[in-house]
């Protein structure tokens, strides 16, 4: 089969993908926040093990978190990355989120969670067990508000560094959650943001993982719905982010598309995405320090 016919073909499959994402939310609303299901102890504890491993890799070499405040956004199903940092030392972990997604957890999975990480020295991480499991305390703190109003959910903290993972794609307004944001930074914060650029919907991502950007806005967002994917590139994260003053800026993508699928994915776009030379990247990392100087946007390779 041509490229061109390949492609019409996935347009008019994308669409149908679009449309039970769009149906699938207006049933359920935001209920799948990662591809584990809830009941699927073992499939969370991998999932969690691994974005931390991700965060951490991500982070400047020889980070130290002791005595850290860490603010993890949007950490959906589980505020289990909180009881990892705390038992790496941290001295506090906040969460704030939209959808109250990780206010039903069961404090006994953060013991089996920990059990399966042996880092941290023993006081740290019974520190993190008796935080986590008592009833809600400033150092493992929760917030959620539909207005996501980073500052008020913050309630008062101020963090050294700020996570978050499969998040930022998510957002309605990402510069205006990048200004929120820098409001609740100290000086000297770092921050880590994992950024899944690709289709999110599950078989459609493995054939044509650049589906989502096939579509002229005004089509796509005929299927809008709280937490679609905003399309936005590294270079517009880059730059809300030095605007605010952050330094050090870089995109460092994790994964690029399958040299198989290449040509075709990178063909059939719609403006303004048709042309881009970062379309191949699918997921990255943003990191940055604040506050600094501000140097031109570029993506990292
Ligand atoms: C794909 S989930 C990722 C959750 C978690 N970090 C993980 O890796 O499993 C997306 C997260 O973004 C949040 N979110 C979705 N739509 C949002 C929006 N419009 N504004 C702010 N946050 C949103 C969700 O509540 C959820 O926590």
């Amino acid at each position: 089969m041509s490229t061109a016919l390949r492609n019409l073909e996935m347009t008019a499959l994308g669409l149908g993908f679009l449309g039970l994402a769009w149906a699938k939310n207006k049933l359920k609303g935001y209920s799948t926040p990662n591809g584990v299901a809830k009941t699927d102890e073992e499939g969370q504890i991998a999932y969690l093990l691994d974005i931390f491993a991700a965060l951490r890799r991500f982070m400047p070499p020889g980070f130290d978190l002791r005595g850290r405040d860490v603010l993890e956004l949007s950490p959906g199903a589980s505020r289990g990355n909180g009881v990892l940092f705390l038992a790496l030392g941290a001295r506090s972990y906040h969460a704030i989120d939209v959808f109250d997604l990780a206010g039903a957890e069961d404090s006994s999975f953060y013991a089996r969670l920990l059990e399966r990480f042996p880092e941290g020295a023993p006081a740290d991480r019974a520190r993190a067990l008796t935080l986590a499991s008592g009833p809600g305390s400033r150092e493992f703190g929760y917030a959620v508000g539909r207005d996501f109003d980073i500052p008020r959910l913050a309630e008062g903290r101020t963090f050294d560094l700020i996570v978050s993972c499969a998040a930022f794609e998510h957002y309605d307004d990402p510069a205006s959650a990048i200004t929120a944001m820098t409001q609740v930074a100290r000086p000297g914060c770092e921050a880590v943001h994992i950024i899944d650029l690709q289709t999110h919907s599950r078989w459609i991502r493995e054939h044509d993982p650049n589906n989502i950007y096939r579509y002229p806005e005004a089509l796509y967002r005929l299927f809008a719905f709280p937490g679609q994917p905003n399309r936005q590139r590294p270079d517009a994260y880059i730059r809300s982010f030095e605007a605010e003053g952050w330094s050090d800026v870089r995109f460092m993508p994790s994964r690029t598309v399958d040299p198989a699928l290449r040509e075709a994915s990178l063909r059939g776009l719609a403006v303004p995405f048709a042309g881009r030379v970062d379309m191949a990247i699918l997921d990255g990392a943003l990191t940055g320090r604040y506050p600094g100087i501000v140097r031109s946007a570029g993506v990292s390779r």
